[in-house]
């Protein structure tokens, strides 16, 4: 059966995707944050969801609205995505984690607003690192099922040590997921764009570059690879 053209060939899977950035808050007004849209991970639930998956979109403060027929769940913090996913994956057979989750966070929260002292001493902001939320959905998954399916994102640039390639395979080594979306961002990055420009890193070794094309069809393409891998 088609919907939209779409094959739906995803009916019958439940379908986990984050989207956006999350936020670590310093005091009541003003945070660490970062650019992303959450465009890409919401052009990947609408396209699951077109091809017939539940779809769980986990939405890191995305100021857009999230396509018709999709769960959708806000976070703010890095700790409350890792929560949200770590519950949906449970019961899903493929998570895509397109989320940009801040790494760190400041060790304090101050209740009231920081005040500033003029003349004073610039204040430090003491750092703490924030839990791997890929690592951990690819540990906790009982050993041998491959189940749920998981894929990453990586934004990349190369530099004197390594290509772009080269540093995503390191990644997709060291984080242990089946598939790495990889973005080479060295000509500048693409953050709100409407379109993208991946390579499709996958565990077997694989590294498939697409064209450039819009976030829709990268998803689909996306797709395409999980579906292959899901059998
Ligand atoms: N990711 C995650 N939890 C984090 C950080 C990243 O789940 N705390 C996920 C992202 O959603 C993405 C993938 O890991 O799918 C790669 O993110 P990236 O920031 O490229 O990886 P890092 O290990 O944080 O490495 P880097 O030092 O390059 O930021
Ligand atoms: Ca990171």
């Amino acid at each position: 059966r088609f919907l939209d053209g779409r094959p739906q060939d995803l009916t019958g899977r439940r379908v986990v995707v984050s989207a956006g950035g999350t936020r670590e808050f310093l005091d009541p007004v003003r945070f660490l944050g970062n650019r992303s849209s959450g465009r890409q991970g919401l052009a990947l639930a609408q396209a699951a969801a077109a091809r017939g998956a539940e779809v769980t979109l986990v939405a890191a403060n995305v100021s857009l609205p999230a396509p018709a027929g999709v769960e959708r769940i806000d976070v703010v913090t890095t700790a409350e995505l890792r929560d949200a996913v770590v519950k949906a994956a449970a019961t899903a057979d493929a998570v895509v984690m397109a989320a940009a989750p801040a790494d760190f966070r400041p060790a304090n929260y101050a209740d009231a607003k920081i005040k500033k002292v003029p003349g004073g001493d610039a204040p430090t902001i003491e750092l703490v690192e924030n839990p791997d939320i890929l690592a951990e959905l690819v540990r906790s998954r009982p050993s041998g099922s491959g189940e749920p399916f998981i894929a990453g994102f990586a934004a990349e640039t190369g530099d004197e040590n390594a290509t772009v390639v080269e540093h995503a395979r390191a990644k997709l080594a060291r984080k242990g997921c089946d598939l790495l979306v990889v973005n080479d961002v060295s000509a500048g990055a693409v953050f709100g764009a409407d379109d993208n420009e991946v390579i499709l890193l996958t565990a077997d070794g694989e590294a498939r570059p697409l064209a450039r094309a819009a976030k829709s069809e990268v998803a689909n393409a996306i797709w395409d690879t999980i579906v292959q891998r899901l059998g």
